[in-house]
């Protein structure tokens, strides 16, 4: 099956605060992009990376993938799904892995686990089990939320290519935050496989420093 990796860049990293989109700053001396897309590349069983970024951000991103083959850049929208549906337009193929550049350390073994299935399942994703105790944060701590069963969802999502985006075309709820969300909707086939902690995505300046801090690790 040739699959196409997605990976979406469009957003503008407010919460991570620092001047310039969190997906242009550097991690370990490279820029978070550019981590996100060589680690999708250079998986065999991917044929194609393609990139959604914001508009403006061309220059940064160029200069982000500087001599990485990603074909023409695509331009997102306002929200993530506004970003995915603008790639998922703009690619071919049979299959589709979609990342947010937000998640720079994908682990070649979760593509693996996501691509397997596609032979008997519509799509595929990463999920790793909730360790902490669940609430509502508006009650008083009172109401018991049952963790049985519950995961957290990252990506990489792996789907057959006409499935999803058939599944976004007939997509009518509020914004949705992934492509799980918009597949059950449609009733697609989704496997659950293990995600993996270095998928965290990086969303504060404290997942920064961890990141950094992580890297650093790495090297000793
Ligand atoms: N994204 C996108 N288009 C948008 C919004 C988000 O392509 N309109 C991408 C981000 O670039 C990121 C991923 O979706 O890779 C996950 O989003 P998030 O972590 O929320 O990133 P931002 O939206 O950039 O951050 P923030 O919400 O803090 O502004
Ligand atoms: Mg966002």
């Amino acid at each position: 099956m040739s699959t196409t990796a997605l990976i979406v860049a469009a957003g503008k990293g407010e919460r991570a605060g620092g001047g310039l989109p969190k997906q242009y700053r550097l991690l370990g001396g490279k820029p978070m992009l550019r981590r996100a897309v060589q680690a999708l590349a250079s998986h065999p069983a991917i044929s194609k990376v393609r990139v959604v970024i914001g508009s403006g951000q061309q220059a940064l991103a160029q200069q982000a993938l500087d001599g990485i083959d990603v074909g023409k850049l695509v331009e997102g929208g306002e929200e993530r799904a506004d970003s995915v549906r603008a790639g998922l337009s703009a690619i071919e193929g049979e299959a589709i892995l979609v990342h947010d550049a937000a998640r720079p350390f994908c682990p070649p073994q979760v593509i693996d686990r996501l691509l397997a299935p596609l032979e008997f399942f519509e799509g595929a994703a990463p999920v790793l089990a909730i360790g902490d105790t669940l609430a509502r944060a508006s009650d008083r701590l009172n109401e018991p939320v049952d963790r049985t069963g519950m995961v957290r969802v990252q990506t990489p999502q792996a789907f057959r290519l006409a499935a999803l985006r058939s599944a976004y075309e007939s997509w009518s709820g509020a914004t949705p935050t992934d492509e799980t969300t918009v597949a059950r909707a449609a009733g697609l086939t989704v496997a659950a496989v293990e995600g993996d902690p270095a998928l965290e995505k990086i969303t504060t300046p404290r997942d920064f420093a961890r990141a950094e801090e992580w890297l650093l690790s790495r090297l000793v």
